[in-house]
């Protein structure tokens, strides 16, 4: 394959400082001999100090799961993307859809802190997805591709050759329905052809997870996809033995 899979962990808001530590050590004993997938965890902001030093010179990186769109300022309860790198985060995640659902990030803000994080070279990781009620509605497609465009307008097209897409269905987050193999292919086809149609090598580099309901046992079907390069793991990532097997299953 031209594309190397990456398999993150989201960790939400779930950890303390024992729980990390004996995730993280038992995620890297059991993949230290793991060549060609890329494991990251993008973990609660008080813990990036302390992912830091467990993971830093280990095959696993790390990063956050949201990020201000101002550089620096008067922003009560904000983090900015200088910061995420102070910490060595490699990813941030932009615009996941309970950001989206819970704390009204529009399109554009979720533009703003993917050029935010891309400025300092942290690698966002934009999250796209339809409800269940828009998928019944027939238009999944225009959905994502609006998510998409937003993005794509502010900073342009060759911004997603240092990026990393997520297509998450909301009806598949967090409630152990997954989507199909055949139907999260047939969108992350969709998403790559749509980029495709204006830089084709850059919709052919691009890394494209698949998140929803991602676990051990439906993990190797996914990422057999030929349009699937890896997943972004909510629940499952704070398992050990899961998020294990699901980095395995993405050789
Ligand atoms: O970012 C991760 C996704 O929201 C998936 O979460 O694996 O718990 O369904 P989940």
């Amino acid at each position: 394959a031209i594309r190397s899979k990456l398999v993150a962990g989201n960790w939400k808001m779930h950890g303390g400082t024992l729980q990390n530590r004996d995730l993280l050590n038992a995620v890297l004993s059991a993949t230290a001999d793991l060549s060609g997938v890329e494991l990251a965890v993008c973990v609660p902001y008080p813990y990036l100090p302390q992912v830091q030093s467990i993971l830093q010179g280990t095959n696993v990186s790390w990063g956050a799961q949201n990020v201000s769109q101002h550089e620096k300022g008067a922003y009560t309860g904000e983090v900015s993307a200088s910061m995420l790198l102070d910490f060595g985060c490699r990813y941030v995640i932009v615009g996941h859809s309970e950001r989206r659902a819970l704390y009204g990030e529009d399109s554009h803000t979720v533009a703003l802190k993917f050029r935010a994080a891309q400025s300092v070279g942290v690698i966002p990781i934009l999250c796209v997805g339809e409800t269940l009620e828009q998928r019944e509605a027939g238009i999944t497609e225009q959905v994502v591709a609006k998510q998409l465009e937003a993005v794509v307008k502010s900073a342009g097209i060759n911004a997603l050759g240092t990026a990393v897409l997520a297509y998450e269905p909301v009806w598949a987050i967090g409630t152990g329905k997954t989507a199909s193999p055949a139907q999260a292919q047939e969108v992350h086809s969709f998403i790559r052809g749509r980029i495709a149609a204006d830089a084709a090598e850059v919709a052919e580099g691009l890394k494209i997870l698949y998140g929803g309901s991602v676990k051990a046992a439906n993990a190797a079907e996914l990422f057999a996809m030929p349009d699937i390069d890896g997943g972004l793991i909510g629940g499952a990532s704070l398992v050990a033995e899961e998020f294990i097997a699901i980095a395995r299953a993405a050789k």
